[in-house]
């Protein structure tokens, strides 16, 4: 018989992940405890910009004309509980408030919800990113909870997708990594993957502190290489030198790739700074706090990035922020999403507000979301409204869009040419040609 699959929590990740089990040809319900996004997943609406996931929804929810109904949404734990053989736990885990640890309370309340209800033997597997031990934690309080005791097996499973990319890396990620301690995990997670280790990813089975660490070192790893390049940046600005042909040069080496060393206003979201954060907070307890030193500069050189554009931004405005229009283009912490958590962009906006300047923002999807976190800052409905009367303009989130931006065009309705590109990708020959002063992060003026 089919497996059939539980997925908590709805968000970027059990929303696609639940999809991505349906389009495996799976029977799945999706558990949330929020009655609103599962009306909406229900409706086949997708409550975030994810690009090809309404597509996937609407391909299997069930109610839709032509669709498989092979994915379902509920709010009842006990429903899922009963329903599945396999459940994935996908709820997120934030930054505590006031200190760096993550905050595990929506985990521990996703096993409390489901354990009571859990009278045969199933598969409980951790997707969320977790602070290494804690599924050994997890794994003895399922069966404590659970009715059918060690017969509820637990696995943990880590999730590498990117925003912006989540259907397809679900449906093909570069490798399925899963902690186990014996049991039936490999040999139900083996048949939940058939179709991705079929296509030739592989499927690596390690005890639970190891896959849960593979995520961690991983986003820790890309982190890194980001603040590497912007340490470079730094170095080139104080001696002249163009990180942009740096960063170009450095990748022709095989050992070191092109990937991740894009120079500019650095990383942001909900995922890269507070795991590096969580990774350090763990280390502490685990008495191996020297290890991870090294993050605390990461984490530095990164936050350094966003005061430096500001800096940049107020030298533009000879005499300071005061008066001055400022058109910020970009709000969303990278391209192809609508998730403002932690975005350089949206800081930097703030930051330059707060110092007296007025800031007008454009984004293509996270105006919205933009808007609700900070209903302070003005919104345009264009790049070019927004950029009505600047007297500088930031690039600080690399749309495409602003990439065919028509640096005549822009600069017919800004009061000065000046141009600040925070993600080094605009073609500053072209902006200079058309008469802008262009200035970028780690290149020359
Ligand atoms: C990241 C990881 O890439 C995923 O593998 C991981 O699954 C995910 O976190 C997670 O933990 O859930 P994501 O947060 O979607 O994915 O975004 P990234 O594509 O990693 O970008 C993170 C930030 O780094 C963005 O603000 C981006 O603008 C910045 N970045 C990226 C740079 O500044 N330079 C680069 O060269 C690349």
């Amino acid at each position: 018989m089919t497996l059939r699959i539980s997925v908590i929590g709805t968000g970027y990740l059990g929303a696609t992940h639940a999809a991505a089990m349906a389009e495996f040809g799976f029977e799945v319900l999706g558990l949330d405890i929020d009655p609103e996004k599962i009306a909406t997943l229900t409706a086949g609406q997708v409550p975030m910009y994810e690009p090809g996931l309404s597509e996937l929804l609407l391909k299997h929810v069930a109610g839709h004309e032509g669709s498989t109904g092979r994915l379902r949404f509920t709010t009842s734990a006990q429903e899922a509980a009963e329903f599945g053989d396999v459940h994935f736990v996908c709820v997120n885990t934030p930054q505590r408030k006031g200190e760096f640890a993550a905050d595990m309370s929506y985990v521990d309340a996703a096993i409390d919800s489901l354990a009571p209800h859990l009278t045969r033997p199933v598969l409980v597997v951790g997707k969320s990113t977790v602070p290494v031990g804690s599924a050994g934690r997890l794994a003895e309080r399922l069966a404590a909870l659970a009715p059918v005791g060690e017969g509820a097996e637990l696995a943990w499973n880590p999730e590498f997708l990117r925003e912006g990319f989540a259907v397809q890396d679900t449906l093909r990620p570069d490798r399925i990594v899963i902690g186990a301690r014996g049991g039936r995990a490999e040999e139900l997670l083996r048949e939940v993957y058939a179709e991705p280790i079929a296509a030739g990813v592989p499927f690596l089975v390690t005890d639970y502190a190891t896959a849960e660490l593979v995520k961690t070192a991983a986003n820790s790893f890309l982190a890194t290489k980001i603040s590497f390049i912007n340490a470079m940046a730094e170095v080139c600005e104080a001696a002249g030198a163009d990180v942009t042909q740096l960063s170009a040069a450095l990748a022709l080496d095989d050992r070191i790739g092109g990937k991740f060393l894009n120079s500019g206003l650095g990383f942001g979201g909900g995922c890269l700074p507070k795991d590096i954060r969580a990774f350090m907070a763990r280390a502490g307890e685990l008495g191996a706090d020297q290890a991870l030193t090294f993050l605390r500069e990461v984490d530095s050189i990164n936050m350094r990035r966003r005061s430096r554009m500001v800096e940049l931004a107020r030298e533009q405005c000879a005499g300071g922020f005061l008066g001055r229009r400022i058109a910020v283009l970009g709000a969303a912490f990278k391209p192809n999403s609508d998730d403002i958590r932690d975005s350089p962009a949206l800081n930097v906006a703030a930051q330059i507000q707060l110092q007296g300047a007025q800031v007008t923002v454009y984004d293509p999807k996270a105006m919205d979301n933009a808007r609700k976190m900070f209903p302070g800052l003005a919104y345009a409905d264009s790049a070019l409204e927004a950029a009505e009367g600047a007297h500088v303009v930031l690039h600080l989130t690399e749309w495409q869009e602003f990439r065919a931006l028509d640096p005549a065009e822009l600069g017919a309705v800004v009061a000065e040419r000046r141009l600040l590109d925070g993600r080094n990708v605009l073609d500053a020959d072209a902006w200079r040609a058309a008469g802008w002063t262009y200035r970028a992060l780690g290149r020359p003026s």
